[in-house]
C-alpha cells in the first residue's frame, strides 16, 4: 500500500518557498504529464496540404462561432502556433524543464488525411514524426489521442458519425496512425470526450446550420435521434482497439471521457433526484458501459428509443464485446450543478456559478467528489486501469494576468494540489490509477470560448506567442521533483 504523508507541498507553497521532506508517495512508474490537443495548439490550418475539419468551418465566416459566443473575433488559424517547428521545439524545452515523463498530444485527422480517407498527406505525417521524436529525445513518452473532437470536414459533409461508414473511416485512419507512429508511441487513446462532442458541439453546429438557437447541452430528444452517432462511435472504438491489438505493438489503447459528476444546486423533489440520476448516467454510463461492459444501460437505451434510432445491427454487440480496451481515461474538472426547474426538466445545467472568486470556468471545485467518483468507477467497471488524462482549472482572460512578468495563479495551484492529493486518496482506496495529466501545459484555444479562457500552467501572450510559466507550473515542477527524489 502506498504510504500517505502529510505534506507541505499540498498545503500551498510558492516556487521560492522551501518544500518539506513530507510528501505524497506515488508509485515509481506513475505517468506524470500534461496535455494538449491538435486543434487547440497547432494553428497552421492551411499549411502543407492539411484539409479542413469542422472547426475550420464553424470558427470562420459565416458562422464565426467564437464571435457569436464571446464577442471575440478569433479562429484557430494561428492558435499557439505549434505547427511551427521552431515554436514546438521551444515548447518541448519547457515541457522537459517541468519534469514530466509523458505528454499528451492528439493527431489532427485532416492533417494526415486531408479528405478524411484516401490520399495520405506525407507532410502531415512528417510533422507528427517530428513532434513524437522531439518528445522522445527528451525522455518524454507521448500519449496520443487519435480523435480529439475534430472531424474532417469532408467526412462531416457525408454525415460524420451519423453515417455507419464512419466506422471504416476511423479504422483506416487509426491503422495509418498505428503503422506510422505505433513503433514509438506506446499509449493511444481512440476518442476524447465523445459525449461532449455530441451534446455540446455537434448539437451547436446543427442548430446554427438550421438557423436555430442552440440548446446546450442537447435535449433528450436530440440525443435520442442521434443514438446512431453514439453507436457508430462505439463500433469505431472497438474496431480500432481490435486493429491495434492485432498488430502486437506492445503498447496499450484506451478511450477517455469527460467524467460528469452531477449534483442539484437546490433541494430537489423525488422526481428531480430521479432525473439527476438519469442525467448522470446519460453523460457517463451511456458512453462507458458499452466499452467496459459490452452493452448500453438498459433503461437509458429504452428511454432514448435506441431500438428505433440506434442503427443497431445483428452482431454489433458481439463485436463491441470482442474489443478489450486496456484502460479507462478520465478527464475531470469539477462538479456540474443542475437545477430542477431549469431547462426542460431534463438538462437544467446551471452554468458558471461557483463560490470561488474568481469562479472556475468549468464546474464547481470538488476534489472529494473526484475521490468518490473514482471509487465508483472502480466498483462499476471491475477495477480497470485508469489514466487521469486531464485535470485542471480554467479562468477568464482577466483573471489570469501578468503582474510584473509573473502570473500568480494561486487558485489553479491550490486546485492542482488538492486534486493530486485526491488521486492519491483514490489510489489508497484501491483504484488503479496509473497516471495524471494536467490540462493544460499552455493557454490555448478553448473551442467556442476562443482565447477568453485560460487553462495553462504556462501563460501565452496570444499576440507575440511569448510563453511565461505561471506559479502553478513552478509548483508542479517542485512537486514532480519531490517524486523523483522518493
Ligand atoms: C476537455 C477537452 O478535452 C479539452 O479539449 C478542453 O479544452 C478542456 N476539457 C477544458 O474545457
Amino acid at each position: 500500500m502506498i504510504s500517505f504523508l502529510a505534506t507541505a507541498l499540498l498545503s500551498g507553497c510558492t516556487p521560492t518557498q522551501k518544500t518539506s521532506q513530507d510528501k505524497l508517495d506515488f508509485p515509481k512508474d506513475f505517468k506524470w504529464g500534461s496535455a494538449s490537443a491538435a486543434y487547440q495548439v497547432e494553428g497552421g490550418t492551411k499549411a502543407d496540404g492539411r484539409g479542413p475539419n469542422e472547426w475550420d468551418k464553424y470558427l470562420n465566416p459565416p458562422y464565426s462561432l467564437i464571435k457569436l459566443v464571446t464577442g471575440e473575433d478569433a479562429n484557430g488559424d494561428v492558435s499557439i502556433n505549434e505547427y511551427d517547428r521552431a515554436q514546438f521545439s521551444k515548447d518541448v524545452k519547457l515541457i522537459k524543464e517541468l519534469g514530466v515523463n509523458s505528454y499528451r498530444i492528439s493527431i489532427s485527422w485532416s492533417r494526415i488525411l486531408p479528405e478524411g480517407e484516401g490520399k495520405i498527406n506525407e507532410a502531415g505525417i512528417d510533422y507528427y514524426n517530428f513532434v513524437i521524436n522531439s518528445l522522445l529525445k527528451e525522455g518524454i513518452q507521448p500519449l496520443v489521442t487519435l480523435y480529439h473532437l475534430d472531424m474532417p470536414l469532408a467526412l462531416a459533409n457525408k454525415g460524420g458519425w451519423m453515417n455507419r461508414e464512419s466506422v471504416k473511416w476511423f479504422t483506416d485512419y487509426a491503422n495509418l496512425c498505428f503503422d506510422r507512429f505505433g513503433d514509438r508511441v506506446k499509449t493511444f487513446l481512440t476518442f476524447n470526450e465523445p459525449s461532449i462532442e455530441l451534446l455540446f458541439m455537434q448539437s451547436f453546429f446543427e442548430a446554427v446550420n438550421n438557423h436555430k438557437a442552440p440548446e446546450i447541452p442537447a435535449s433528450e430528444e436530440y440525443i435520442s435521434k442521434h443514438f446512431s452517432y453514439i453507436h457508430h462511435l462505439m463500433l469505431a472504438h472497438a474496431s480500432a482497439v481490435n486493429a491495434y491489438h492485432k498488430r502486437n505493438l506492445g503498447g496499450q489503447i484506451g478511450i477517455t471521457y469527460n467524467f460528469m459528476l452531477c449534483e442539484m444546486d437546490t433541494t430537489a423533489s423525488e422526481n428531480g433526484n430521479k432525473s439527476l440520476d438519469v442525467i448522470s448516467r446519460v453523460w457517463n454510463n451511456l458512453f462507458m458501459d458499452p466499452v467496459f461492459k459490452g452493452y448500453y444501460p438498459k433503461d437509458i437505451f429504452d428511454r432514448l428509443n435506441a431500438a428505433q434510432y440506434g442503427d443497431i445491427q445483428p452482431g454489433d454487440f458481439d463485436f463491441i464485446k470482442s474489443a478489450k480496451t486496456d484502460f479507462l481515461g478520465i478527464n475531470y474538472y469539477g462538479v456540474n450543478m443542475y437545477h430542477e426547474k431549469k431547462g426542460a426538466g431534463f438538462f437544467g445545467l446551471v452554468n458558471g456559478r461557483n463560490s470561488d472568486n474568481p469562479p472556475m470556468f468549468n464546474g464547481f471545485v470538488n476534489p472529494d467528489a473526484f475521490v468518490t467518483g473514482l471509487v465508483s468507477l472502480k466498483e462499476q467497471y471491475n477495477n480497470p486501469d485508469i489514466l487521469i488524462t486531464e485535470n485542471g482549472a480554467g479562468y477568464g482572460i482577466k483573471d489570469d494576468t501578468l503582474i510584473n512578468g509573473r502570473v500568480h495563479d494561486t487558485l489553479r495551484t491550490s486546485y492542482l494540489q488538492r486534486h493530486i492529493k485526491a488521486v492519491h486518496q483514490a489510489i489508497d482506496k484501491g483504484v488503479k490509477i496509473k497516471g495524471y495529466y494536467v490540462w493544460c501545459m499552455f493557454d490555448n484555444l478553448e473551442w467556442m470560448m476562443g482565447y477568453t479562457r485560460r487553462f495553462g500552467i504556462t501563460y501565452v501572450n496570444f499576440q507575440t506567442q511569448e510563453r511565461i510559466p505561471k506559479e502553478s507550473y513552478y509548483w508542479y515542477q517542485a512537486f514532480l521533483k519531490s517524486q523523483k527524489n522518493n
